[in-house]
């Protein structure tokens, strides 16, 4: 597995949407970094907690912008977010029956395979609508 970089072909146009998923990136890359199979379970707890706050704040900014934005896919990016959140909560549920090993593999999936890929495509869907708060030009412009 290899590390992901992040480049401003990932970028979905608006600054705090792309450092959240710089961030994102980190946590993964992090989690690479030390070697998957030396990761204990207090690292592991301490990742799903950190992912627990991530997507609490960076589902709900990039919510907020593809609202304001009158992004016409919402619905459908919204049951993508909630299927990220409902897995990352299963595997707390069940963290204390799993083991050490499967913990680590269902992580790096979920982080690689699925929202890594999340950003590249899902995410890129709604560039043309977000703008920075500041921004007075209409949608789409
Ligand atoms: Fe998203």
């Amino acid at each position: 597995m290899n590390y992901v970089a992040w480049d401003s072909s990932m970028s979905v146009g608006m600054d705090v949407l792309d450092s959240d998923h710089k961030q994102l990136i980190g946590m993964f890359n992090g989690l690479l970094q030390k070697g998957i199979a030396d990761r204990d379970r207090d690292d592991l707890r301490a990742l799903l907690d950190e992912l627990t706050d991530y997507t609490a704040g960076h589902f709900a900014r990039e919510e907020e912008a593809m609202e304001r934005g009158g992004f016409p896919d919402l619905e459908s990016h919204l049951a993508a977010h909630r299927y990220f959140t409902d897995e990352i909560a299963k595997l707390k549920e069940s963290f204390n029956s799993s083991h050490t090993v499967m913990l680590r593999i269902d992580l790096v999936l979920l982080l690689k395979d699925w929202f890594i890929e999340h950003i590249q495509t899902v995410d890129a869907q709604y560039r043309p609508y977000v703008h920075a708060p500041t921004d007075d030009m209409p949608a789409g412009a």
